[in-house]
């Protein structure tokens, strides 16, 4: 691959729209003097619209920046601006502008067809970048480079003013090197060298940049935004991982991860501290007392009291407090949820479904304080298990402090060793969050090691109570954003695999014997009733063809309830149960019997059962019409756990309701207050707007007046900057001094000075450097003149270079000229 790009110049194509001039820019300003490879740039651009890219380019770079010509061989160290209105190929060496087919819809230039064209003529010797930008053109240009052992580079997330485009391409899993623009220039050296080489380039990257995927990579899969938490912690959790597999290099570890839905996992459960007691740090316990206790005297005792506990974990915390709330109202028997309501979210659903069960081993239950430990919990077999009551005032809910819309009204947060793993800007946007969903009363609670400006600006701390705070009435907040989910992470490319399922095919051929001796016709069945094979002749006693369904919608009417049942029960017996003599489904006449064998697991490791349907002789039943008294009873209980089961199900689910019912209050109140603020936002920028249209016009008017003044003075003049580039020029100036048209800013010494000037241009190095005029004798056309020359500066008074020009002495001509010029 090297020796392709070694052999071959380099050309490097750069594709840009929204952001991406000043993307650009940095870019270049980083690049070194001579980088000995060619910049071809594709910028999306409106079809008519005259770009002024080359110059604002060609003011960062000491490297030469010109228009792209149909036909032209580009040259190392150049950089070419593609135009408007054109796509751009590469063919054999050379670049081919085609006019843009009006019909054919999508951005241009197309830096698609760019990049692939660049891919097929230089081979290894191509280097695509995608800089800021919306939409996902240059996309499939990276794939082609890489695919041709070229080399695709992505501007960064961070530092893109326009993320789509370079997102794109990284979750279409095309790029070699992720980096700022600024450091794309300035490793440029760097990057040629190592160019075509993945590993090398790899190495380029520095570790946030891997932190960035792996965040993406969890985003994708776990819906859980991981960027904006501290990279310090993020990369502490990945080291744990790394250290578990035995890897080294994190790039190793994360292609475990593109290749692994399980390490994902891993790495997310990794990623939620869950550690947490009750009454953690009981100092700060015993201050936040009083707080609980001011809340519950000032209540009105009309509206409950609403309580948040964001990143509440397995529930101690939660419990803790409701401890607390209760003493302070009378008891546990004094709350119910018309006194008090507690809000408890986290991210983590096992630890959810911990607190819901409130269910605690002796060991934790050992940091409850003594007085609390019998009132509120209650011994059984299992554990410990907090008071109903407490159980019942508390609301569990999965909720993602950061993406989601917080509860609202609160009177106290209680948001505790959860902020230390933000970054500061989102403990910024959450504390603004809790700000807002607060009372003017309201209260937070902090861990020991929070505090600082994101919460001190918007909460006062109460005296003498620990990390108790007030909140500051009256502060400004933004609008907190509610971003549910992020279009640019949802396409990434990786799928969960779907669950294989053991083929009919393979039980049927293992139980085939035992079928045949226990009766002709039955059905092997999963733990929940799944019909995964038929036996026999059951159309008597099966209501629809079956595929892999469950037995209540397949087996006749009372059969399948019996069937579900006898599955069950034999499932926990661990040995053959069978019912009684049940009626026939179909002939009055004769009467069936269930009988239901465990089979043991299959390759799933899901558990199957052999039901086997036996036709009785009504006659012949006689005695065995009823079921067992043992086996009733069984069924008795088993229905009564069900009932039980399906009741705690009901309440999760009621809870979620009345969550999520909080959520869409408080998110159809962000998104009112959000629609206002986009609203005068809009009509700011309708405002502005104007005025640059208006500027706009200035402007071009002051440029034509300029280009008129050049035109028509019958001085040579000419203006240069601050390195002798030739900015503008009379025409007297263009042709007395032969300046080269086709170059862009040329230097002055690349123009052809007449005979008589000046040998040596120092006089206008001294006027650039020292900002002093200077006046020598010059003779035109035989003509005694001064060559004047005066430096000009921009509006912050720095210097920017100078006008040169030749005057006749005559004192009449002299005065004809602007006053400002002569001095
Ligand atoms: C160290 S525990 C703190 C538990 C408890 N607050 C305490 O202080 O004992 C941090 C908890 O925050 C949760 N967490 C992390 N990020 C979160 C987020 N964005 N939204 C909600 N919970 C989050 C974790 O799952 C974890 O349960």
């Amino acid at each position: 691959m090297m020796s392709d790009a070694s052999l071959k110049k380099i050309w490097v194509g750069i594709g840009a729209s929204a952001g991406g001039p000043e993307a650009l820019a940095s870019l270049v300003r980083g690049l070194p003097e001579s980088v000995g490879a060619t910049f071809i740039v594709v910028q999306h651009l409106a079809p008519h619209h005259k770009s002024i890219l080359c110059e604002l380019i060609q003011r960062e770079t000491s490297l030469r920046v010109g228009e792209v010509s149909d036909g032209l061989s580009p040259q190392p160290d150049h950089i070419y601006i593609a135009p408007a209105n054109h796509n751009i190929l590469v063919q054999q060496g050379t670049l081919v502008l085609l006019p843009v087919d009006p019909t054919v819809g999508g951005p241009t230039p197309s830096i698609d067809t760019f990049f692939t064209s660049l891919a097929q003529d230089r081979g290894a010797a191509a280097i695509g970048v995608v800089l800021s930008g919306s939409g996902s053109d240059g996309t499939r240009g990276l794939e082609a480079i890489q695919a041709a052992g070229g080399t695709a580079i992505a501007q960064d997330e961070a530092s893109a003013r326009y993320s789509g485009k370079p997102l794109s391409a990284l979750q279409a899993g095309n790029v070699d090197l992720v980096l700022s623009a600024e450091a794309i220039g300035q490793k440029f050296t760097q990057i040629l060298a190592a160019s075509g080489q993945r590993d090398r380039l790899a190495t380029l990257m520095p570790p946030v940049q891997h932190l960035a995927e792996i965040s993406q990579l969890l985003y994708t899969h776990t819906n859980v935004d991981f960027r904006e938490y501290k990279p310090s912690t993020l990369y502490r959790r990945i080291e744990r991982r790394m250290a578990a597999l035995g890897l080294i290099q994190v790039s190793d570890y994360v292609d475990v991860l593109r290749n692994s839905l399980a390490e994902i996992d891993a790495l997310f459960r990794e990623m939620m501290v869950c550690v947490t007691s009750f009454f953690r740090d009981p100092e700060e316990f015993e201050c936040f007392r009083a707080s609980i206790n001011e809340i519950v005297q000032k209540a009105d005792g009309i509206t409950p009291l609403r309580v948040w506990v964001p990143g509440c974990a397995t529930g101690e915390e939660v419990y803790s407090i409701a401890i607390l709330f209760a003493e302070a109202m009378g008891g546990a028997d004094a709350i119910d949820r018309s006194r008090l309501q507690i809000f408890a979210s986290d991210i983590d659903m096992k630890a959810l479904k911990f607190g819901r069960e409130g269910l605690y081993s002796a060991d934790a239950i050992a940091q409850v304080p003594c007085e609390y430990r019998d009132r509120y919990f209650e011994a059984t077999a299992d554990g410990h298990r907090v008071h109903p009551n407490l159980r019942d005032v508390v609301l569990f809910a999965e909720h993602n402090l950061c993406q989601d819309s917080p509860f609202r009204n609160l009177d106290l947060v209680c948001c505790r060793n959860v902020l230390i793993y933000f970054g500061e800007d989102l403990q910024h946007r959450v504390m603004s969050k809790i700000y807002s969903a607060l009372k003017d009363s309201g209260k937070l609670f902090l861990g020991l090691s929070e505090s600082g400006g994101a919460v001190e600006d918007l909460f006062a701390r109460v005296v003498g109570e620990g990390k108790v705070f007030n909140l500051r009435a009256g502060v400004e907040v933004p609008v907190p954003t509610f971003c549910p989910d992020n279009a640019a992470h949802s396409s990434m490319p990786m799928r969960r695999p779907e669950p294989q399922n053991c083929t009919s095919k393979s039980i049927d051929g293992r139980f085939a014997a035992l079928v045949q001796a226990l009766g002709p016709n039955a059905l092997i069945v999963t733990a929940q009733a799944q019909i995964r094979s038929v036996f026999g002749k059951l159309t008597d006693f099966i209501e629809t063809p079956v595929s892999a369904t469950q037995v209540r919608n397949t087996l006749r009417g009372h059969l399948a309830a019996e069937a579900r049942l006898l599955v069950a029960l034999t499932q926990r017996a661990g040995e053959m149960r069978q019912t009684g003599s049940l009626p026939h489904p179909t002939t009055a006449k004769e009467s069936v019997r269930l009988l239901c064998y465990p089979l043991g697991a299959d390759a799933d490791g899901d558990a199957l059962f052999l039901l086997v349907i036996k036709p009785l002789d009504v006659d012949a039943s006689g005695g065995d019409l009823v079921r067992s008294r043992e086996v009733e009873e069984e069924a008795l209980l088993y229905r009564i756990e069900e009932l039980e089961a399906l009741n705690e199900e009901l309440r999760t689910l009621s809870e979620e309701v009345h969550s999520t019912n909080e959520e869409l209050q408080a998110t159809s109140d962000d998104i009112e207050a959000a629609n206002e603020e986009l609203q005068s936002t809009n009509e700011e920028l309708i405002a502005v707007n104007e005025e640059h249209q208006f500027n706009a016009i200035q402007m071009s008017l002051a440029v034509r007046e300029l280009e008129a003044i050049l035109a028509n003075v019958s001085v040579p003049l000419v203006v240069v900057d601050a390195e002798l580039n030739v900015v503008r020029a009379s025409s007297q100036a263009q042709s007395l001094l032969t300046i080269p048209a086709e170059v862009q800013r040329p230097h002055i010494s690349e123009c052809e000075l007449p005979p008589s000037f000046p040998k040596s241009l120092s006089f206008l190095v001294d006027v650039v450097e020292t900002g002093k005029s200077h006046e020598m004798d010059y003779t035109l056309e035989g003509v005694p003149s001064a060559l004047c020359t005066v430096p000009y500066r921009n509006t912050r008074n720095e210097l920017m270079g100078a006008v040169m020009m030749i005057v006749p002495k005559d004192t009449q001509n002299r005065n004809r000229l602007p006053p400002r010029l002569i001095d």
